[in-house]
């Protein structure tokens, strides 16, 4: 059965766990479908481990909408949700209208999600509006990176938590149906996730969020640019695919690849005519 917004918000009621995860392709959005995910995240984080950036700044609306199609025809029951990429929202009301619009009429996706808190509010209000849902992002937003000076713990101050409180409640009042937090001290986000009605996804913000989303790259050991503490390692699939490359490797260089297994066959009569 497809995920909707009203199955997170069943599920906030009834205190089950949400499972999310990125994705950026066809084939490892089905797998993740066919795993029972809840919601498949096509997030700006492509960037990073997809076209090898060292940030989320570069990334452009082409490039969501691209990989969002790709992820809406493997996500048959998961929620897919597309992030709005760094300057598709901050600059205007009707920038954002325009670009939640495309990510959903181009993209397929069913949500889009954007990082800020009462500045980004007219803009999730008007993207609501028009009958998208929006899913807000607070804590550490990877899009002003240049304005935190590196990716660090938000939230650990009196001042820092009161803020963070405080947009929560924003982008709820706004109209958001859901908000991830990242990289929050798990006692605020807990606290956060009692308080809000919404359905808060934890990343790097501890147990007590409503549920969790992980990048997929970091999750299967296949991403080590760089490893935030909060990445759980649920295999190494890096490892695995390294050893396969190598296999091949010498396998075409010592041509036992490919094998009779793996050819075609045509009668000797017809080859020995053409020679
Ligand atoms: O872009 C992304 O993958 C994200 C998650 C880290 C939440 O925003």
């Amino acid at each position: 059965m497809k995920n909707t917004v009203l199955t997170f918000a069943q599920a906030k009621k009834e205190k089950q766990k949400i499972s999310m995860l990125t994705a950026y392709d066809y084939s490892t959005a089905k797998l993740m479908n066919d795993a029972g995910i809840n919601s498949i995240l096509v997030g700006d984080s492509l960037g990073n481990v997809m076209l090898g950036y060292d940030d989320t700044i570069s990334v452009t609306m082409e490039d969501m909408i691209h990989h969002t199609k790709a992820v809406a025809r493997g996500a048959k029951d998961a929620l897919v949700i597309a992030d709005m990429p760094f300057m598709s929202y901050q600059t205007s009301v009707y920038d954002a209208l325009v670009n939640a619009g495309r990510l959903v009429k181009e993209g397929r996706a069913n949500a889009v999600k954007l990082e800020g808190g009462a500045e980004v509010c007219p803009q999730i209000q008007a993207i609501v509006q028009a009958g998208i849902p929006v899913c807000a992002h607070i804590g550490l937003t990877p899009q002003s990176i240049n304005v935190f000076g590196g990716n660090r713990v938000q939230g650990k101050t009196e001042n820092a938590a009161k803020k963070l409180l405080e947009s929560a409640f924003a982008v709820q009042e706004a109209g958001a149906f859901a908000v991830v937090i990242e990289a929050v001290p798990e006692k605020l986000a807990r606290l956060i996730t009692e308080k809000l009605d919404i359905v808060t996804i934890g990343i790097g913000a501890g147990n007590g969020c409503d549920g969790q989303v992980l990048v997929y790259q970091d999750m299967l050991g296949m991403f080590s640019d760089f490893t935030p503490k909060f990445v759980k390692r649920y295999a190494n699939i890096g490892e695995l695919m390294t050893a396969a490359f190598r296999q091949y490797d010498s396998e075409v260089k010592s041509s036992d690849f490919p094998s009779e297994e793996h050819t075609y066959r045509i009668d000797d009569e017809v080859i020995e005519k053409l020679y």
